[in-house]
């Protein structure tokens, strides 16, 4: 397994739509473990595959907050089938958005499919964090960010830092 570098904002790999996985290839593992690997370095609770710069349909989370189990999910062309009326808000970051955090409301439970790494479909119902988080990981297959769902007024804040930020470094 490898750490792989993530890219931050405002790099436009972050803003394109990732291709489905057509077959699961040793290749594939290969990158969902070492997505695997590069969140839980990072820390993280969940990875998209272009936030290392893989235009790959491939999400990796970890939403448990026991430190001593790990519930790793690597899901493959995820879809979500059903998503909740009721919302709930959470507040969110982003591992390419590092240190700007934000609430973001989204709908309480999604129900998904998606293939996993032994090439099985599965379909689950998702709840609370884990809910956020996948929703917030298949936006980054979208090309779609957290900032996207906040209000202008707050984005364009963050935004101003980030772009002061990129060009500091
Ligand atoms: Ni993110």
């Amino acid at each position: 397994m490898t750490i792989k570098p993530i890219q931050f904002v405002p790099d436009p790999i972050l803003r394109k739509a990732a291709l489905p996985v057509e077959k699961i290839t040793d290749s594939i593992k290969q990158l969902l473990d070492d997505m695997a690997e590069t969140m839980y370095d990072a820390p993280g609770i969940g990875l998209a595959a272009p936030q290392i710069g893989e235009l790959k349909r491939v999400i990796v989370m970890d939403c448990s907050r026991d430190e001593e189990t790990n519930e790793l999910w690597q899901m493959i062309n995820p879809i979500i089938i059903q998503s909740s009326e009721e919302s709930s808000t959470l507040e969110e970051g982003c591992l390419s958005i590092p240190g700007h955090n934000s609430e973001v409301s989204r709908p309480n439970w999604v129900e998904l499919r998606f293939t996993d790494i032994n090439g099985k479909e599965q379909q689950i119902k998702a709840e609370g964090l884990l809910a956020a988080c996948v929703q917030h990981e298949i936006d980054h297959l979208n090309g779609i960010l957290f900032i996207d769902h906040i209000s202008k007024l707050k984005r364009d804040i963050i935004w101003r830092k980030v772009l002061k930020e990129a060009r500091q470094t």
